[in-house]
């Protein structure tokens, strides 16, 4: 098989880009380890930026986000002293679109079936070659059957545990990492949501946000040790343990009911580069892994879509080779932007073990600046509703 493009991975990323590449008449073939229902079935963050709402509408396939994403003009903080809303549109003039990405990746699924691209499921022991020549291919198995991808350039699109990131030379690879000392326990449940948007809570028994795909679904986190086992959490414990941590007088009236789905993700900050090997390029969490705090994943997925898929245009459509050299540096500078962001969310926003006194004064600093500066206030919005592309 041959196509201008192998994308190595069908999330988010991969499934954007073919998208994107195929309707400026470049071929690819998507090449991914799971099934479509196992890929559909994770839940992850539902919070997107206009940059990115404007791509899934450029790639043709905003049409369902268009009806049912539901704008967030602003977000609530909640400290022991009290509940206080930042406003987007009053500080930046921008808003946030909450639509899951679970969903975003089915409307990628079904544009990219009306246009007939080939996805390869269940593929097995993907391998990428001849990456630093001119004729790169892609080697993979599919019910026991050897096969390969003959292309031009190859996106690596498969998320922080996937090949692509480890098929550049270790020696000319450098990773940053922060692993921070504790998990989110999430759990999305079939009720109304606490509040109209979302609430993000610092509280001295950890870290709570409540938020929502709709107004029959809500999706609510808590800080929890790395210890703890997804099965030590009852849904009784869980919904108990939230309403101590949000503000009393959301805790009272809000709905509780069943878990749909209950689950504990480890937080990392973490960034590997070079973006680009040869004729190969990382995209979204195979190169980069954000913290959940301020639902940075799936937007930086989509601006490293954006700056790949200029230059692979540049220098399929144009033959303008120099354009490749931009995608790195350019999704570099988004990428940092968003890691600070996460970073500074996060660590505003948890109880860290062993935090010192002062650690807790300096937090509580950085709050009440929030709370009461007009220009913390408009940091804090510009970078939750996007930095610019
Ligand atoms: N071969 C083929 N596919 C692979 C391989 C492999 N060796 N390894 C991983 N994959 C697939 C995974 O099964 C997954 O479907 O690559 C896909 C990567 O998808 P994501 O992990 O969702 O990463 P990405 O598409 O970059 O999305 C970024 O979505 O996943 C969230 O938290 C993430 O919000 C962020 C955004
Ligand atoms: C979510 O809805 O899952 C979500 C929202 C905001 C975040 C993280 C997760 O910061």
């Amino acid at each position: 098989m041959r196509a201008q493009v192998a994308i190595i991975g069908g999330g988010p990323s991969g499934l954007l880009l073919s998208q994107i590449l195929m309707r400026a008449g470049i071929s690819t073939v998507v090449l991914e380890r799971q099934t479509r229902d196992y890929v559909l079935g994770r839940i992850r963050a539902g919070v997107l930026e206009r940059g990115a709402v404007e791509m899934l509408h450029r790639a043709g396939c905003g049409e369902r986000l268009a009806r049912e994403g539901i704008a967030h003009e602003g977000c609530n903080l909640s400290t022991v002293k009290g509940m206080f809303r930042v406003d987007f549109q009053a500080r930046v003039g921008e808003a946030v679109t909450v639509y899951g990405q679970t969903e975003v990746t089915q409307d990628l699924y079904a544009a990219q079936d009306a246009m007939g691209v080939v996805i390869i499921h269940e593929a097995a022991n993907v391998a990428l070659h001849g990456l630093e020549g001119s004729a790169p291919w892609v080697s993979y198995e599919k019910d026991g059957q050897s096969h390969r991808i003959d292309c031009d350039y190859i996106a690596g699109c498969d998320g922080f545990h996937g090949i692509s990131r480890q098929s550049i030379p270790a020696d000319k690879r450098t990773e940053y990492e922060r692993v921070y000392p504790f998990g989110w326990l999430g759990v999305l449940s079939p009720t109304a949501p606490a509040a109209e948007e979302l609430i993000y809570a610092n509280h001295p028994r950890g870290f709570a946000l409540a938020s929502m795909r709709n107004e029959k679904l809500s999706r609510y986190y808590i800080q929890v040790p790395l210890s703890d086992k997804v099965e030590d959490w009852s849904d009784l414990a869980f919904w108990d343990e939230l309403k101590r941590r949000l503000p009393a007088e959301v805790a009272e009236s809000m709905e509780t009911g069943p878990s749909i789905e209950k689950s504990i993700a480890p937080l990392r900050s973490f960034v590997a580069e070079p973006l680009r090997w040869g004729r190969l390029f990382l995209v979204g969490d195979a190169a980069h892994i954000v913290p959940p705090t301020g639902a940075k994943g799936l937007n930086l997925a989509a601006s490293d879509v954006h700056y790949l898929s200029e230059a692979l245009q540049g220098a399929i459509l144009e033959s303008d080779a120099g354009a490749l050299d931009q995608y790195g540096p350019r999704a570099l500078k988004r990428i940092w932007g968003a890691m600070r962001f996460s970073w500074w969310m996060t660590s505003i926003l948890h109880r860290f073990p062993g935090q010192s006194d002062f650690d807790q004064k300096i937090q509580e600093s950085e709050l009440l600046q929030l709370e009461t500066l007009e220009s913390a206030q408009v940091t804090m919005a510009r970078n939750y509703t996007g930095l610019p592309y």
